[in-house]
């Protein structure tokens, strides 16, 4: 079975992130299936919405720090950027359903959807700084925006995880359900904007990021241009020697 599972009926597209025991992490080849579907949904008629969903227990650990190790992303056409990309000028409605942990990219890609379910038991976190890394996804300009400057100080240094209904106050989320309904209720949801006119969603979503998206592309390239740095620094080897020894990190001497 798929890491990544695309199923489109009735004009909603569902995108789920099918890795439950490496808890949904990221490899490089799930980024690739994302952003090839994520083009398909854009140039097919019938769709009308995207859904991106986990499991009840994990939304998605962030991205796989095998291939953080092994195969760091080399250029800006590396499979995790054109996800990003796509899904800053995602053209239709995205929506996403998150329970337990959304780690990294798990919380960061929230920033690109338009509707954000999440289950009770969503703990959302962005701990780069503590894997030797900078922000990504325009995480850095559109943290600030939503939280305000100190929580996302907060947040984006510190790392550590907060939960549903912190999340709900800052406005990442749009309503906190228990983790069986999250799923069912992004649908109906979904269901609801598939019955609209696309024109319309459309326009109103191309008005309401105008004047943003280049902003938030420039923002995505220059972090990529960090990031993809400090991924091959001792930092951040030394984070992730220390994830796949399952001992703490020592930033002692660096
Ligand atoms: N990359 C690769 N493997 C990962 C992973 C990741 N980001 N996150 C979890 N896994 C793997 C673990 O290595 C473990 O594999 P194993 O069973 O073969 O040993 C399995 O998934 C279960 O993870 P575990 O840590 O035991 O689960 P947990 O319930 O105790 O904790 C998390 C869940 C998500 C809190 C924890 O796994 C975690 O912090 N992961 C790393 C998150 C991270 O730093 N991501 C990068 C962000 S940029």
């Amino acid at each position: 079975m798929s890491d990544i599972l695309a199923h489109t009926e009735d004009g909603i597209c569902t995108l789920t992130f099918n890795r439950v025991d490496k808890k949904n992490s990221i490899t490089a080849a799930m980024y690739a299936a994302l952003a090839d579907a994520l083009q398909a949904a854009q140039d097919d008629a019938a769709v009308r919405c995207v859904v991106f969903q986990g499991h009840e227990t994990v939304f998605s650990a962030g991205n796989d720090i095998g291939d953080f190790l092994n195969q760091p992303p080399a250029t800006t056409e590396s499979p995790v950027f054109r996800f990003l990309r796509g899904i800053a000028q995602f053209p239709k409605p995205l929506i996403a359903a998150v329970c337990g942990p959304a780690v990294g990219i798990g919380t960061t890609l929230l920033l690109h959807c338009d509707l954000v379910y999440a289950g009770d038991n969503a703990a959302f976190s962005m701990p780069f700084v503590n894997l030797g890394l900078c922000p990504e996804a325009a995480s850095s300009l559109l943290v600030p925006q939503m939280m305000g400057y100190h929580r996302a100080a907060e947040a984006l240094l510190l790392g550590e995880p907060f939960m549903a209904e912190a999340a709900l106050e800052v406005g990442l989320v749009n309503r906190v359900l228990p983790p069986s309904e999250a799923a069912n209720y992004a649908q109906a949801v979904a269901r609801k904007l598939a019955a609209k006119p696309i024109s319309a969603l459309v326009e109103t979503k191309r008005l309401l990021k105008k004047g943003q998206t280049a902003q938030v592309l420039a923002q995505m390239d220059e972090e990529g241009q960090s990031f993809g740095r400090m991924l091959r620094e001792p930092a951040a080897r030394e984070a992730f020697g220390a994830f796949m020894e399952r001992r703490k990190p020592d930033f002692s001497k660096l």
